[in-house]
């Protein structure tokens, strides 16, 4: 097992070496110079000393003709520094280069292309060097005999010189390819010049002065700004050199910065590492000179501003327009460019072939047919910016002209459409307070109690109105945050207080339904409910305008150390009975039968003299319709004060007031929230903490401290007695409100024995009552374990 692994192992690795061997094969075999006898074919490479640039044969796409250059390593496109051959490629792929008494490239036992002048021999050497230079030296002299530095083709290196010397008789000139594919010698030339008095960077195009750089100022050039623009990453460090025998311009390769200046066959300068950043680009038509380029005499049919553009599409062939080809290799597109410019008949040109040589000229008038497709030839169309221009001019004024009618007219628009809601909210609302006026249940008249008393008029207030009574609802005039909106102190012009409460906008209900409801609610009058004044409706918004109640609630009073002294038992039995009275009225004896459910201490009120008021009730009507069944999706309650049918189930009945007024009583009797039982080290809640006491016969220990007055204990135990009834478990258990007020005032009536309260352990208020899950697992049992184990 063991050997049979280990070769398997061996295997991979042999196969594993081989395959690397074979990748580094030709660097393996990296050839760094050449000798007397030695040759470079076209599948070798001379590699610079540190590996920064190659040497060697490349051939152009699609023609067997091949040239001998310099490329940076690496560079996926291996773009070219330096050419041997521009002007003499090579036909075939069987080139050599050789170094025989000089530098030249043989095929076929012929010398194609002599590269330098005749050398003496001796121990001569090329090498690349690693600046990519490559040099041919003398190894016993130890100087240079050449070097490509001094024949620079289009691209200048960190090192190389750009000017000329009249005693060396050396000219270092760069010259542009004819195309963006033939290195041939093209259109431009860049050099180094005196013009002007002043030393310039200047292009050629055929010979004629194309564009100057502007003077030197001992940094840079005007018209190259990016040249020394000290923010760019190349650094050229720009070094101009002159004396009697010439000058000539140099740069530095700098710690991490390697510029490049080269000239492309469009005449642009380009710069950068690898030239991939354009210093000057543009296109010289001889009326403009602001970039440097130099100014000519325009043909006479040429006017300012007139150039060519790059169009996809062709012209429409018609008697009037003609074709010439100049089907000439050695001609390029700007040459095209400037046979059209200066021929009047000249509309538009493009090149004859496929690298960028010959021309194709029309000449007369013809439609020049724009193509959207894609892959639509380009074509250089002449254009004449002057008319476009005034075209551009109209087409201005025009688009600005109809941008500002638009806007005009939305404008206007606006304002009819604003006023005509305006006016349809101010006519609705008007025709609904019309209608709910003429209802004849808001006349006083017929509003009448079963018992015959008069009932006060439902008044409609306008919305200034209140906002004025409540000083704009301003945050100091809130009186609380009630379960269905917030509710602020107002007072009206003649002195009267009220409380307005802002509906919060949740109901959805139409605003007849709305009226019905508060027709209803208007009807139900009696000393223990708080009375409904007026309302108030404003878009969607629906206002409640209450009496105010100048002693706030129940629980304000309860439940403050201070506060409750005032609550002596009597007054605190009389809050119990009205409250009884006020629940009784609204189960039995108002006509439409409401139930409160979301009865608490602070929803009852208590008025100067202490009576209560049960504030809030038919609200719950105004926000679920269609509950005739009395099953609800949502659970509304205030937690603590909810029955256990209501709070798991949804469903309501009276008895789910009952319920919440068992915890009322016990709140009173204890002067304790049902939820908070800090002072006592049980997890329980008051209800729980009651029902323990009472099967102690303990039940008197539940009084609130602060009650010293009280000296009828067998009424305090039969209060607690009724509590504990309403707050039974099951819902027919407990009592209805005319038993309970009988219960309440018969002192020598026998009570019921009260059976398990449904309490829940204590928790926080504030807590929403979502976690139906956690209150289904404590189950009415569970809890009574846990009140067991706690004892
Ligand atoms: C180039 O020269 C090398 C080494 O002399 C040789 O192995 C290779 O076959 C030659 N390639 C061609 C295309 O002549
Ligand atoms: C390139 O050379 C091959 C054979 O050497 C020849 O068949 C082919 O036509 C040549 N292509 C061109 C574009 O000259
Ligand atoms: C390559 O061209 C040269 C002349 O340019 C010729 O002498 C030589 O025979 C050619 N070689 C091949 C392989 O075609
Ligand atoms: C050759 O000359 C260069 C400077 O021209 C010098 O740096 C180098 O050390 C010399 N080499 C030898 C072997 O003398
Ligand atoms: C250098 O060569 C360029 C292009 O061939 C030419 O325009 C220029 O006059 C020459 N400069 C000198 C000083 O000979
Ligand atoms: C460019 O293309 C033309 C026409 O196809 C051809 O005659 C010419 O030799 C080509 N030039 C080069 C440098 O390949
Ligand atoms: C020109 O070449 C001579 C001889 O090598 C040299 O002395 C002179 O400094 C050079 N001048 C310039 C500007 O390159
Ligand atoms: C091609 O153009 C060059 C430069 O314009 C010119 O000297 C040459 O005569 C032209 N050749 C032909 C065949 O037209
Ligand atoms: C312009 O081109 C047309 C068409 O080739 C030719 O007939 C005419 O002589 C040319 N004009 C000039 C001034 O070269």
């Amino acid at each position: 097992m063991i050997s049979l692994a280990n070769s398997i192992f061996f295997l991979i690795l042999t196969l594993l070496c081989c395959q690397t061997c074979i990748i580094n094969l030709p660097s393996v075999a990296a050839i760094t110079s050449l000798k007397p006898g030695d040759k470079l074919n076209h599948s070798q490479v001379l590699d610079s000393e540190g590996g920064k640039f190659k040497l060697g044969f490349f051939s152009i796409p699609q023609t067997n003709k091949t040239y001998l250059g310099i490329w940076y390593a690496g560079d996926r496109r291996e773009r070219k520094v330096w050419i041997a051959n521009p002007n003499i490629p090579i036909l075939n792929n069987s080139g050599l280069l050789t170094i025989d008494g000089t530098l030249k490239i043989t095929s076929g036992g012929k010398t194609i292309v002599n590269i330098a002048p005749p050398l003496l021999t001796g121990s001569l050497v090329a090498r690349l060097q690693d600046s990519g230079n490559f040099v041919v030296q003398d190894e016993t002299r130890n100087t240079t005999l050449w070097q490509s530095f001094d024949y620079p083709t289009n691209c200048l290196l960190p090192g190389m010189k750009l000017g000329y010397n009249l005693t060396t008789k050396q000219n270092w000139t760069l010259t542009s390819w004819l195309s963006f594919s033939v290195p041939a010698s093209g259109a431009f030339t860049l050099s180094l010049e005196v013009f002007g008095n002043a030393f310039q960077l200047v292009i050629r195009r055929r010979g004629k002065v194309y564009w100057t750089s502007g003077a030197w100022n001992n940094q840079g050039f005007p018209f190259l700004p990016l040249f020394h623009d000290s923010a760019t990453i190349y650094q050229y460090n720009l070094n101009l050199v002159s004396d009697k025998d010439g000058m000539f311009l140099q740069f530095d390769a700098t710690e991490g910065s390697f510029p490049s200046l080269a000239l492309n066959s469009d005449g642009d300068i380009l710069g950068g590492y690898r030239f991939t950043y354009t210093l000057f680009k543009d296109f010289c038509y001889g009326y403009e000179s602001e970039d440097g380029c130099f100014s000519s005499q325009l043909p006479e049919c040429r006017k300012d501003g007139d150039k060519f553009e790059q169009k996809s599409g062709d012209y429409i062939h018609t008697s009037s327009i003609t074709t010439e080809f100049y089907d000439n290799a050695s001609i390029s597109i700007v040459d095209c460019m400037q046979k059209c410019w200066e021929n009047c008949s000249c509309v538009g040109f493009t090149t004859a072939s496929g690298n960028g040589t010959g021309c194709r000229i029309w000449n007369g008038n013809g439609d020049f047919r724009v193509y959207e497709s894609g892959n639509a030839m380009q074509r250089y169309v002449l254009v004449s910016p002057k008319s476009s221009k005034g075209k551009t001019w109209i087409w201005i004024v025009i688009s600005v002209a109809i941008f500002i009618a638009l806007l005009v007219s939305g404008f206007i628009c606006y304002i009819i459409m604003r006023r005509r809601k305006l006016q349809d909210e101010k006519r609705k609302e008007e025709a609904y307070i019309r209608e709910l006026t003429a209802i004849d249940s808001f006349n006083t008249a017929n509003l009448k109690e079963e018992d015959g008393r008069e009932v006060q008029d439902l008044k409609i207030f306008s919305f200034g109105f209140i906002l004025e009574a409540t000083n704009n609802f301003s945050s100091e005039k809130m009186l609380g945050e009630g379960g269905f909106g917030p509710v602020y102190k107002g007072k009206f012009p003649d002195g009267r207080e009220v409380a307005v409460k802002r509906l919060s906008r949740t109901s959805g209900q139409g605003l007849v339904e709305f009226k019905n409801e508060l027709i209803l609610i208007a009807k139900v009058q009696h000393t223990n409910l708080v009375r409904v004044l007026g309302c108030c409706i404003h878009r969607d918004e629906r206002m409640l305008i209450y009496e105010y109640m100048p002693n706030k609630s129940l629980n304000f009073f309860l439940f403050d150390p201070a506060r409750k002294e005032l609550l002596d038992w009597q007054k605190r039995f009389a809050i119990i009975e009205g409250i009884a009275q006020g629940l009784l009225y609204l189960h039995k004896y108002s006509r439409m039968r409401v139930i409160h459910r979301d009865l608490k201490a602070s929803n009852v009120l208590l008025d100067e003299n202490m009576n209560p008021k049960i504030a809030d009730f038919g609200l719950a009507r105004i926000f679920k319709q269609n509950e005739t069944e009395a099953v609800t999706g949502r659970v509304v309650g205030t937690y603590g004060y909810m029955a256990p049918e209501f709070a798991m189930e949804g469903t309501f009945s009276i008895k789910s007031d009952v319920f919440s007024f068992g915890v009322i009583i016990l709140e009173i009797v204890s002067g304790r929230r049902n939820t908070s039982l800090q002072q006592i080290d049980r997890p329980l809640n008051l209800i729980g903490y009651a029902w323990d006491l009472w099967k102690e016969g303990r039940a008197l220990e539940l009084k609130d401290p602060a009650l010293e007055d009280l000296c009828d204990t067998e009424q305090l135990l039969r209060v607690i007695h009724v509590g504990l009834l309403c707050v039974q478990e099951g819902a027919a258990d407990r009592p209805t409100m005319s038993d309970v007020i009988s219960m309440l005032g018969n002192g020598s009536m026998s009570l019921p024995i009260a059976k398990q309260p449904a309490f829940f352990t204590g928790r926080d208020e504030a807590e929403s009552y979502s976690s139906t899950i956690n209150t289904k697992e404590c189950s009415v049992n569970d809890c009574s374990i846990t009140a067991v184990e706690a004892r």
